[in-house]
C-alpha cells in the first residue's frame, strides 16, 4: 500500500461502521468505486457479483437511471423542505398516499424518517405514547428477539438481540427484553415439528411476558424474516402462535420490514407473506431501491388516534426530523415504487425464486453446509461442522468468514453472519445471473474448505 493511495488515505481518515478497526488500519478495505446492474467493482477493477444487494437495500441494482433523473428533476424543483409546523411539499403527499395504497390492510397514516433505525425509533416511542394515552403508563418494555436486528440509534440497538453491538456501550436500556430466535435448523429438538417449535418459540414468549407482568410490556418487534440475524424464516406457523399471545395480553406488534418490505420475500410485504397484523409497520432500504437515505413508518388506528389525543393533550405531536420526508428522497422513493409497479418487480421476484433457492440448495451436500433455506430472494446458508448431529464449527476457525472470503475471491460478496452466509441479491437479478453467483459461491465454499484441510485450526485473518 503506497503512502498516498486511495487505500492508504481511507485508513488515515475513515472510520468504517461495523468493523473491526485494528484490521482495518491494517489490511484496509475494499474501495467499491462504480456499479452496474446486479455488480459492482473495486478500485483495482476486479469485478463483483453483488449478492448483498450492498445492505439488503440496492433492490434496482447499481445503474437505475431513471433513479437519478428524479433526484435531479427534484432538486431542480425544491431541493428541500420540511413537514414541520404545517407545512408540506408534494413528493411527501404522493409517497405518503402510494404507500398507504400498498400497505397491508389497517395502515392509516406514514411518518417519514430517514434510517431504518429512526424509523424503529419513532416506533418505539410512539408505543410509549399509546400507552401514556390509554392511562398505563407502566407499560414501557419492548421485547425483541435475539440476534433481531432492528438497528444503531440507543433505542433500535436496545431492541436489537445483537450483544456485539451492546458490548462497551453501555446497552441494551433497561426495559428492553429479548425473546427466542426462531431458528428451526439450529435450535428444534431432534424430530421436532416446525409447527411444535414454534409452539415452544410461542411460549416462551408467554413466559417472558408472564414473568415480567403484562401490564409492563408495551410492544414486541419483529422482522418478518431475520435479516442481521442471518437470514433467517420463521417456520411454519410460528407467527400463528406469537400473534396470539400478543392479542391475548394486548400487546402492540411492530412488523419491522426495514429487509423485507417491498418484494423481498415474493410478495410486496413480509406481512403479507407470512400473514402478519401489525399495529406499525417499518420500512426503509428498497422503499427507495437505498438511492436516497429514506424510511418510513406506518400507524394504523389505534395509534393513529392515540397520537391525535396526545397532541390534543400537550399541544402538538412533539417528534420530528430535519430531514424526515426530505422532498429529493421522497421523489426518488416515489419513482422506486413506479418501476416496482410498472416492471412488476414482485412478480419477477416470484418468477425467479426456485432458481435462486434451488441454485444454492444445490450445496446443502457440500461438506461444509449443513442447511440451505429462504423464501423470495433471501438465503441464509447454515455452516456446519457435522450435519447429523447438527453441531456447529468452533467460533474461533471463522468458517463463515473464510466462506466469504473466498465468495470475494471468486468475485462474489456475500455476508458471513457467524456461520451463516446470507445472500439478498438486487431483485431485479436474472435467471442468468443467479447461475453465475452460485457457481462463484461453489468457488468461495471450495476455497475455504481447501483451505480448512491445510490449515484447519487457523482463524480466519
Ligand atoms: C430489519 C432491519 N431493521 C432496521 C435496520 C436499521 O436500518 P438503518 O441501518 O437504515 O438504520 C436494519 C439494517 O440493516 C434492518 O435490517
Amino acid at each position: 500500500m503506497t503512502p498516498n493511495s486511495l487505500h492508504a488515505r481511507d485508513i488515515a481518515s475513515l472510520v468504517h461502521q461495523q468493523t473491526n478497526l485494528d484490521q482495518h488500519a491494517r489490511d484496509g478495505a475494499v474501495i467499491i468505486a462504480r456499479g452496474e446492474g446486479c455488480r459492482v467493482w473495486d478500485s483495482e477493477g476486479k469485478q463483483y457479483i453483488e449478492a448483498m444487494a450492498g445492505l439488503w437495500c440496492a433492490s434496482l441494482g447499481f445503474s437505475e437511471r431513471r433513479l437519478a433523473d428524479a433526484a435531479h428533476r427534484q432538486m431542480l424543483e425544491l431541493p428541500y423542505y420540511h413537514t414541520f409546523f404545517q407545512k408540506g411539499h408534494t413528493p411527501a403527499v404522493e409517497l405518503a398516499e402510494k404507500l398507504l395504497a400498498v400497505a397491508p390492510a389497517g395502515m392509516e397514516r406514514v411518518l417519514f424518517q430517514c434510517s431504518g433505525s429512526e424509523a424503529n425509533d419513532a416506533a418505539i416511542k410512539l408505543a410509549w405514547l399509546y400507552w401514556g394515552v390509554q392511562g398505563q403508563p407502566g407499560r414501557t418494555k419492548i421485547i425483541g428477539r435475539v440476534r433481531g436486528y432492528h438497528g444503531n440509534t440507543v433505542a433500535s440497538v436496545s431492541l436489537s438481540g445483537q450483544p456485539h453491538m451492546h458490548a462497551g456501550f453501555n446497552l441494551p436500556l433497561p426495559g428492553f427484553l429479548h425473546t427466542d430466535n426462531p431458528n428451526f435448523y439450529r435450535s428444534s429438538h431432534d424430530g421436532e415439528t416446525e409447527e411444535a417449535f414454534g409452539e415452544r418459540m410461542a411460549d416462551s414468549l408467554e413466559a417472558l411476558i408472564v414473568a415480567e407482568g403484562p401490564d409492563t410490556i408495551a410492544a414486541f418487534f419483529a422482522e418478518p424474516v431475520q435479516g442481521g440475524g442471518g437470514a433467517i424464516t420463521p417456520p411454519r406457523g410460528y407467527f400463528d402462535r406469537i400473534q396470539a399471545v400478543l392479542r391475548k395480553y394486548d400487546i402492540l406488534f411492530i412488523a419491522d420490514e426495514v429487509i423485507c418490505g417491498f418484494g423481498r420475500t415474493g410478495n410486496m410485504w413480509g406481512s403479507d407473506t407470512y400473514a402478519l397484523q401489525p399495529d406499525m409497520i417499518s420500512c426503509a432500504k428498497q422503499l427507495s431501491a437505498a438511492y436516497q437515505p429514506i424510511s418510513a413508518l406506518m400507524v394504523g388506528a389505534r395509534v393513529h388516534e392515540a397520537m391525535l389525543e396526545a397532541s390534543r393533550r400537550h399541544g402538538s405531536f412533539g417528534h420530528g426530523y430535519t430531514y424526515g420526508g426530505h422532498p429529493v428522497a421522497c421523489a426518488v422513493a416515489l419513482e422506486t415504487l413506479r418501476i416496482y409497479e410498472e416492471r412488476d418487480i414482485v412478480g419477477h421476484v416470484r418468477t425467479v425464486a426456485p432458481a435462486f433457492l434451488d441454485g444454492l440448495a444445490a450445496y446443502a451436500d457440500h461438506p461444509l453446509v449443513g442447511d440451505v433455506r429462504g423464501v423470495g430472494l433471501i438465503a441464509g446458508v447454515e455452516l456446519m461442522a457435522d450435519k447429523a448431529s447438527r453441531t456447529p464449527f468452533p467460533p474461533g476457525l471463522g468458517v463463515g468468514l473464510r466462506v466469504q472470503g473466498g465468495c470475494e475471491a471468486a468475485g462474489l460478496i456475500v455476508r458471513a453472519i457467524g456461520d451463516r452466509i446470507a445472500f439478498t441479491p438486487p431483485l431485479i437479478i436474472d435467471e442468468g445471473e443467479i447461475g453465475e453467483m452460485c457457481r462463484r459461491f461453489g468457488q468461495g465454499l471450495d476455497a475455504a474448505w481447501c483451505g480448512m484441510q491445510a490449515a484447519p485450526s487457523l482463524a480466519a485473518e
